[in-house]
């Protein structure tokens, strides 16, 4: 097959332009995008892995694997930012050993050669890649098993000619020396220090295991070996790429053993295959750990203990158990997935939500921050802000881990009620070189710990002890910890009673108190004026929503002082945003360090942004006077476009040392009037909040992945997870978007499409059915579990819901109250316009 021929499952008589358009297709039955043609415009990736053990993979068995930490556990060496895109993988070559033909059944990295029928379905956390080629046929299916530090391939080869074949596999993969940054970076060392031990046809990576490691790697293939290569350059040969390695073409490994440079894994296999026979090849590439003084066998020599791993491999190099894990890891998927699922009149949301979404939500809560195809993995710890925030996308489906998070991050806070704004996920410690200080983080800590409480009921969790900064003894339950970041905001606010910003809100680029002239200066860490007044409107609308959902866990707590105390400060500050934070048609977005306004028709440039449209509206400012919907007559005006909403408008044309980093990205990218896809949900839920269910879904489509399919040249990145960011109408690739899988967005649509537009809210009392749907619709059908109940939902009819018949039963409102738990619960309900 040629690239940009579409193979099968688009391509034949019954072709669409649509389908041409594409890259692949989406198989819902199987939950897998499939890729019928490799060269995508960007790698289109996926994850292995669903606890300790992880990879990233492309549609051309591109990326990496590490353990637990993608910075200091890294297996495997990945080049990003390389020509061509995506270099290092995890690799298999096929040889027809009588022609001397090889190529790559993933076609990269051995894009000249043609394939037949190529295909990658990437499904939920693994992924098959296979194709054809003179009637060779190889498919590989990658994996890591539920409970199990490894990952296995599993690669099946088919004779499809009419007569025999001798055809060799090689594997390979090349090793990282453990900390991705060292081993990207520290040549003069790491040349030398290379180890590997190869017993019986297992590839055992043991560099700096001779000293302060206690882990090492394996690789492992379940069939009699030809031969194996562990040096880079004995595999490739001298001054050749992995497009032609010297020991494929020759057809006959070299069993090469690397002292230092580069340590590499290949295990080569001769198969001989009648015709239209079919054999099964497992490798295993895995991680152990041995304990300290027990690492070598024998004691005192040098050589790696295998006693404890050797069985693990031995079980995962059999066929069984790999179909039984491959089974396992999808009935688990099946379970996570089944608590809820909708069907709606358009099929790209039920896709979205029933599958793509909530897996791009546990992703992310696995992920954080830290691996994808433009988070390095050697990068940012875990935000005390986005962990918050990805929370509300999956504490429907794991709960527990939910609490696990919040509990991890709560003891990252200060005792003045600040927060550290990262903690590294190994030490669980908050971040001493970016420190605190960014105002807003404490306050999504009440929104956290409120979605968890909504969908659980578990009001003990408030008494759990956490303790400041990780310090023992400093514990206080963790309801305290709420009380205190509400108060931080209260003991900073700023000359219009406005709160003050720090060194960002959530938009980190909007740098108020940094004045930065030196190239490379971090923006958010940066001081370098005191005494400044700069206030966030964002903040005030975040308070005031966070006010009101610690109201309402004050109320469940019975402490009804505390809750006309926090009623009573939203109120306040709602009132302080009427009076200074509005703008004639919109919110105001911040006052600078000198007190000048900023998101206002008097300035030049900057004039609206986003997040305080969104942001003030959600914490119910203007809902009564009318401001709420004028703001968002004001964002569909001057900030919507067909590829989303952008961040702000005009742009900035220039750099503004007194606005920071927002003002350094060039116009239309990134907080520079990108579209930047998490606040757009804001404004979805905002637009349901003053009933407006067409907005809210007409929005809601310009960024669903899956409603951009057919604009996949444009769009360039996953058509099935959600990008960080889409170029804005300023930027000469408008609709490009860019940073796909690990961002605020994922969690925020899924809030919105779910609990705002299908209206299926889980609330302190119970379970809400509030939506808020486009005029058309018939209603929908979902089936949510909710406090250990099933509810099977149906809506009739597009307007409000004002009563719900609760198996058979009438209930005025839209509250179902918790049923008994294991109960299967009939509702409908019935709007009416
Ligand atoms: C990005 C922000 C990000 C920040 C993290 C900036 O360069 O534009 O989106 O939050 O880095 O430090
Ligand atoms: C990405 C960061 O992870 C997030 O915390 C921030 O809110 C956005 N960028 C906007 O700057």
């Amino acid at each position: 097959m040629l690239p940009g021929r579409p193979a099968k499952g688009r391509a034949g008589p019954t072709a669409t332009v649509e389908d041409l358009l594409r890259y692949g297709y989406f198989d819902d039955e199987q939950r897998e995008y499939v890729i019928d043609r490799p060269d995508t415009p960007l790698p289109w990736i996926n994850y292995l892995g669903t606890d300790a053990y992880f990879g990233i993979v492309s549609n051309t068995a591109g990326g990496y694997s590490f353990y637990r930490d993608a910075k200091l556990r890294r297996l495997t060496r990945y080049r990003y930012n390389n020509a061509p895109l995506d270099v290092g993988g995890r690799y298999v070559y096929v040889r027809d050993d009588a022609t001397g033909d090889y190529w790559s059944p993933s076609w990269q990295p051995t894009p000249e050669r043609e394939l037949d029928g190529y295909e990658c379905r990437h499904g939920l956390s693994y992924t098959k890649i296979g194709s054809a080629r003179n009637g060779i046929r190889a498919e590989t299916l990658y994996f890591a098993p539920l409970g199990e530090t490894l990952e296995v391939w599993r690669v099946r080869v088919t004779n499809e000619r009419a007569e025999s074949a001798e055809v060799s596999l090689f594997s390979a993969i090349e090793f990282c020396l453990w900390d991705a940054q060292d081993d990207s970076t520290n040549f003069q060392r790491n040349y030398s220090i290379g180890q590997v031990e190869v017993v019986d046809g297992v590839i055992y990576h043991k560099t700096e295991y001779r000293e302060r490691r206690d882990h090492f790697a394996y690789f492992a293939c379940s069939e009699p070996l030809a031969g194996f290569d562990t040096q880079r350059e004995s595999f490739l040969g001298a001054y050749r790429g992995w497009d032609r390695p010297a020991v494929v073409e020759a057809g006959a490994a070299k069993d090469s053993v690397a002292h230092g440079w580069q340590p590499v894994g290949s295990h080569h296999v001769r198969l001989a295959l009648a015709p239209g026979e079919t054999r099964e090849v497992i490798f295993v590439l895995g991680y152990a750990e041995n304990p300290k003084d027990d690492k070598f066998d024998p004691p005192g020599s040098q050589t790696v203990n295998k006693t404890r791993v050797r069985p693990v491999i031995e079980r995962w190099l059999r066929s069984e158990t790999v179909e039984k894990g491959y089974a396992d890891l999808r009935a688990y998927w099946d379970g996570l997935l089944g608590g809820l699922r909708v069907t709606t009149p358009d099929g790209d949301t039920d896709r979205m939500v029933n599958i793509w979404n909530a897996y791009q939500c546990l992703v992310t809560f696995n992920m954080s921050r830290s691996a994808s195809g433009y988070e390095s993995g050697i990068g940012r710890g875990m935000g005390f802000r986005d962990s918050n925030q990805d929370l509300l996308g999956f504490v429907h489906i794991l709960p527990e881990r939910a609490r696990e998070r919040i509990l991890d991050i709560a003891a990252t806070q200060k005792a003045d009620g600040g927060a550290y704004h990262q903690y590294q996920p190994l030490t669980k410690r908050g971040n001493n070189d970016i420190g605190d200080g960014f105002n807003d983080d404490p306050l999504w800590l009440i929104l956290g710990v409120a979605a968890y409480l909504k969908e659980t009921g578990d009001l003990a969790f408030l008494d759990e002890p956490v303790p400041f900064d990780n310090q023992p003894g400093s514990e206080a339950p963790l309801y305290e910890h709420l009380r205190r970041s509400l108060r931080y905001t209260l003991d900073r606010l700023g000359p219009h009673g406005l709160p003050l910003i720090g060194r960002a809100d959530w938009n980190d680029c909007l740098n108020l108190n940094c004045f930065s002239d030196t190239p490379g200066e971090p923006f958010q860490t940066t001081e370098n004026a005191s005494g400044g007044v700069a206030e966030s409107v964002f903040i005030a609308g975040l308070f005031v929503l966070a006010a009101k959902e610690l109201a309402g866990i004050a109320a469940l707590l019975g402490q009804d002082g505390e809750e006309v105390v926090y009623r009573a400060a939203a109120e306040k500050m709602a009132g302080t945003v009427t009076e200074h934070g509005w703008d004639g048609a919109w919110f105001r977005r911040a006052y600078d360090f000198h007190g000048n306004v900023i998101g206002s028709g008097e300035n030049d440039e900057g004039q609206i942004f986003i997040e305080p449209q969104g942001m003030c509206v959600l914490g119910g400012v203007g809902l009564e006077d009318g401001l709420a919907a004028r703001a968002l007559d004001s964002v569909a005006e001057r900030l919507a476009t067909p590829h989303g909403i952008v961040l702000q408008q005009p742009a900035y044309s220039g750099y503004r040392i007194e606005l920071g980093e927002i003002s350094s990205y060039p116009p239309g990218y990134k907080e520079n009037a990108g579209i930047f896809c998490h606040t757009n949900p804001w404004i979805m839920i905002a637009e349901t909040m003053v009933g407006n269910g067409d907005r809210a879904f007409d929005y809601y489509r310009r960024l669903n992945p899956s409603a951009r399919e057919t604009i996949s040249e444009v769009h360039r990145c996953e058509p099935y997870v959600y990008a960080q960011m889409i170029a804005g109408k300023d930027a000469p690739t408008h609709g490009e978007a860019k940073n796909s899988w690990l961002t605020g967005t994922a969690a925020w649509n899924f809030v919105a499409v779910t609990q705002w537009i299908l209206g299926i809210r889980p609330d302190f009392g119970g379970l809400r059915i509030d939506p808020v749907l486009p005029g058309g619709w018939p209603g929908f059908e979902a089936v949510r579990s909710f406090r250990g109940a099933t509810y099977e939902i149906s809506v009739r009819g597009t307007g409000r819901v004002t009563h719900l018949l609760v198996d058979g039963e009438r209930v005025e409102g839209n509250l179902i109250p918790p049923a008994a738990s294991g109960a299967v619960v009939r509702v409908e309900a019935v709007a009416t316009a």
